[in-house]
């Protein structure tokens, strides 16, 4: 008999889905709530701090074709991580080389702010959540802030003042908090 006690904690422990050949640092749970947030609120512009092999940046830029007006951006400190992959594909010139909290990387999230499509939810996973989630509350007017590694790299007492915590049927189960900014 199949010992099923392994896959009862699968779906929600962090990395392992390759839907494209490229690693996800996220669990199958937690890309379906991305999706779900996605459709929910109706985001058009979706932001990934910290893309690692950039597997979740190619899944989310396939689906550029088929949710009218949606596009996906990504900004990785360490390009040579990308996977070869993405550095082959077309979505590859989605992501920005570049340090998030540098110049140009603070430089690269106003632009994308003031010039995308609203409503636009920002995904913080690079190596201190706490601050970005901090900076992209202060930078962002409205919006939708998500952050990764929720309890352990960022915590309730982290959320910032200007924003509130958005419940959502998807996200338990899953290392996502979720944050409105604006009304
Ligand atoms: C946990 S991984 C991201 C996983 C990815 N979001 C996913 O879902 O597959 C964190 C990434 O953030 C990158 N990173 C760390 N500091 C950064 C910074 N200051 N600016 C941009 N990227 C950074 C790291 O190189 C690493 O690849």
């Amino acid at each position: 008999m199949t010992n099923i006690e392994p896959y009862k904690t699968m779906p929600f422990s962090c990395g392992g889905v390759w839907p494209h050949g490229i690693p996800i640092s996220q669990s199958w749970a937690s890309i379906g709530a991305i999706f779900s947030l996605i459709h929910t609120y109706k985001i058009k512009t979706f932001v990934e701090i910290g893309t690692d092999q950039g597997g979740l940046g190619y899944l989310l830029s396939t689906v550029e074709s088929s949710i009218d007006g949606f596009r996906y951006h990504g900004i990785e400190k360490y390009p040579d991580k990308i996977h070869e992959t993405m550095n082959k594909s077309e979505f590859r010139k989605k992501i920005f080389d570049g340090d998030f909290f540098a110049e140009d990387g603070q430089t690269w999230l106003e632009e994308i702010l003031i010039n995308s499509t609203k409503p636009i939810m920002v995904l913080c996973d690079n190596g201190n959540k706490p601050e970005e989630v901090r900076i992209v509350s202060e930078k962002m007017k409205l919006g939708y802030i998500l952050s990764h590694d929720y309890p352990t790299e960022f915590k309730e007492t982290d959320q910032p003042e200007n924003t509130k915590r958005i419940e959502n049927a998807w996200l338990p189960g899953t290392n996502l908090y979720l944050m409105k900014k604006g009304k």
